[in-house]
């Protein structure tokens, strides 16, 4: 009983100095991985920062299809394909989204395909005069109006310009769920 008791104040005695040595060393450790740690947080904070206040007016032109190649008058969805970007690495020739192209003679209306209520990729209706989408069944019209569903707003419309014969769009993604078109940061 008395060795036990002498143990226990064995282990509770003050610290010999190899001990503090291994702490000491241990404290180094643990505070340079928490400023590393904050060090991440705050480069995808900057990043996320950066990308809001630039994502207004920076412009991101994306080849979507050869003018010749576009039926006029009748939708056609193409994917963008561009360099997916987040805050550690860039991604090449990803699919960024998807845009339906309306031609009416050299001029060329995109409207995004992501629903802006929650996000589904809109469809060409059955007739081909309009536009739904699959998951609460908004109607659009075909100049990407609302006409019915939850769909708080229209379908986002983006720039478009001819390039040397291609149809080139300037690709952005706005918030769902809200009446006004906003951009997002992604
Ligand atoms: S996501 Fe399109 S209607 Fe809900």
């Amino acid at each position: 009983m008395a060795e036990s008791k002498e143990a226990g104040n064995t282990e509770q005695s003050a610290p010999q100095p190899a001990d503090e040595s291994r702490r000491g060393a241990l404290k180094v450790l643990v505070t340079a991985g928490s400023i590393a740690y904050a060090g991440a947080l705050a480069a995808v904070g900057a990043s996320f920062a950066t990308s809001t206040v630039g994502g207004e007016t920076r412009e991101r032109w994306l080849r979507a299809a050869r003018l010749a190649d576009l039926p006029e008058g009748e939708p056609r969805r193409v994917p963008m394909i561009g360099d997916a970007r987040d805050a550690f690495t860039v991604t090449p020739a990803e699919q960024l989204g998807s845009v339906w192209l309306l031609r009416k003679g050299n001029d060329v209306k995109a409207l995004s395909a992501t629903c802006p209520h929650l996000g589904c990729a809109i469809d060409l209706a059955a007739d081909k005069k309009g536009y739904s989408c699959p998951c609460h069944t908004s109607a659009f019209s075909i100049e990407g109006a609302t006409q019915s569903g939850p769909s708080p707003r229209g379908m986002d419309l983006l720039a478009t310009r001819i390039t040397d014969g291609w149809v080139e769009v300037d690709f952005r993604k706005y918030r769902q769920g809200t009446a006004e078109k906003k951009e997002s940061a992604s």
